[in-house]
């Protein structure tokens, strides 16, 4: 256990746990509640971190085929795990049905959880028996799903599979058996991913297109709660409300923003990056295909090219490269940074405190800044229909954000109403904006046990 330590520096290491939840670097170790202070290797597990993300952006795939009209939404509590690092959701999966908690992950597109056979797994865990199904079915296809330096493998199997209401009686899902050590923490069993079949590493329907016709849109929208300005904050606690099937809109104020996502076979939830500013000015950035942005719910900050991180940083007063650490820089712990991103529309501000990950190391006048370079110099391929950008948590949990499949797909931001916590006020001039309503019909609620705050939570890091 570490001595004490400032607020800066519990933030930084609350914040450095996760740059996405599926990925686990280093080896872990198990911390319990109490946190330590830590310094570079923070910034080690945010590089390493970012360096996977790439790997997660390169995958390609398939054909979609759009489904689904006429139903319910249903409104799901969530969690919100290690400090706005990742947030989960309920599945139930079998006959008679077995409760886990996943990773609602907008950045990928398949389903797993971990199974009774994981030998890999953390001993707290929660693991899916599938002898005690009596509706599963497999034809022993096996696979391996990438995640960086995260991997999963298992069997391919087909059960039952209910969110908030909503089943699909004969849903692919992979029953891991071997995972990284450390890709789970806390709660988690696995993963849900709510993006595009194309994407898919089963090879299958994801469980939010597969619901077809029991939803009322073929939309999905989430607010996700902050936790990082808490210095009290527990491993896990309330996350928000992911929508499945619509809207709520007892959660935004104001229009919907949707922008259309570029034509083709929907992969990832993808936007084009059309402006930024900061500190009030306006950054040079890239912009047209080379500008692609995947608004993912499962990376937990936001990475970019190059170019435009560089500039990003250069419009910060005494912001600096972090020695050793390509990639990242600090700032003054003093300065307030003020980033805004629009995507075609609306700048939407990012709050203050969601651009401070904290003291580079203890003592430090330098905090680390939330905006990363994503290529480090690297391979992404432009103009390939990868994402240059992969925007995370760190800029979603400062509006509603809706994901509506069609052709083309789009993605909507609105501002957070005062039940959700909203505040920030976009600027701009709204030119692209449309409206939107969709409750549709009954709507269920899935009520969370009390966390276990007691829960010994896997750190994805290595402090020490
Ligand atoms: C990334 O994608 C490219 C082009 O599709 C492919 O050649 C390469 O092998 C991929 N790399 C990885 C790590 O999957
Ligand atoms: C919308 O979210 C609020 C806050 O969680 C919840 O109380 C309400 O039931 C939800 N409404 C619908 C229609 O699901
Ligand atoms: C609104 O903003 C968009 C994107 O920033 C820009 O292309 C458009 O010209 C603006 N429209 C007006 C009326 O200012
Ligand atoms: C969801 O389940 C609850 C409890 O079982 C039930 O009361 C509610 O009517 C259901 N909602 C829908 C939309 O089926």
């Amino acid at each position: 256990m570490a001595p004490s330590f400032t607020m800066f520096s519990l933030h930084q290491f609350a914040l450095a746990l996760l740059l996405f939840p599926p990925i686990a670097l280093a080896d872990p170790i198990h911390l319990p509640l109490a946190r330590r202070s830590s310094g570079n290797r923070d910034i080690d597990y945010y590089i390493s971190a970012a360096k996977h993300l790439q790997g997660k952006y390169n995958i390609t795939g398939k054909s979609y085929s759009p489904r689904g009209k006429r139903g319910t939404s249903a409104s799901i509590q969530t969690i919100n795990q290690q400090t706005d690092s990742s947030y989960l959701g309920s599945v139930s999966i079998g006959t008679p049905p077995q409760s886990f908690n996943v990773v609602l992950d907008t950045g990928s597109s398949d389903l797993w959880v971990a199974d009774t056979s994981c030998t890999s797994c953390d001993s707290t865990t929660p693991l899916f028996a599938p002898s005690k199904s009596s509706s599963i079915t497999s034809a022993n296809g096996q696979t391996t799903i990438r995640y960086g330096s995260g991997t999963v493998a298992g069997i391919i199997a087909q059960d039952v599979v209910s969110m908030g209401n909503f089943s699909v009686q004969s849903q692919t899902l992979l029953a891991v058996e071997e995972l990284t050590d450390g890709l789970l923490e806390g709660s988690a069993s696995g993963i849900m991913g709510l993006a595009f079949s194309a994407i898919a590493s089963t090879r299958s329907t994801p469980f939010w297109q597969a619901l077809g016709s029991q939803l009322s849109a073929s939309e999905m929208a989430f607010y996700l709660t902050r936790f990082k300005d808490d210095s009290n904050a527990k491993d896990e606690e309330p996350g928000g409300v992911f929508t499945l099937g619509g809207t709520n809109s007892s959660l935004f104020t104001g229009d919907i923003e949707f922008l259309n996502m570029p034509s083709g076979t929907p992969t990832f939830w993808l936007l084009t990056m059309s402006a930024i500013t900061v500190q009030g000015q306006s950054v040079q950035i890239t912009t047209g295909n080379a500008a692609l942005a995947a608004i993912d719910t499962g990376t937990t900050l936001i990475g970019g090219p190059t170019a435009d991180v560089n500039a990003i940083w250069a419009a910060v007063p005494g912001s600096a490269a972090v020695v050793d650490q390509e990639g990242f820089f600090s700032f003054p712990c003093s300065t307030s940074v003020s980033v805004t991103l629009s995507f075609g529309g609306k700048a939407w501000p990012i709050s203050t405190t969601d651009m401070n990950l904290g003291q580079i190391s203890r003592g430090s006048s330098q905090c680390l800044g939330a905006i990363f370079d994503l290529s480090l110099g690297s391979n992404i391929p432009s103009g390939s229909g990868n994402p240059s950008w992969v925007v995370g948590d760190t800029f979603l949990k400062n509006v509603y954000s809706v994901y509506r499949a069609g052709n083309p797909g789009s993605v909507g931001f609105a501002q957070l109403s005062s039940v959700a916590g909203g505040s920030g006020t976009p600027s701009g001039n709204g030119s692209s904006t449309t409206t939107t309503g969709s409750n549709g019909g009954s709507s269920a609620r899935i009520t969370w046990p009390a966390m276990m705050a007691t829960a010994m939570i896997a750190v994805f890091m290595c402090l020490l």
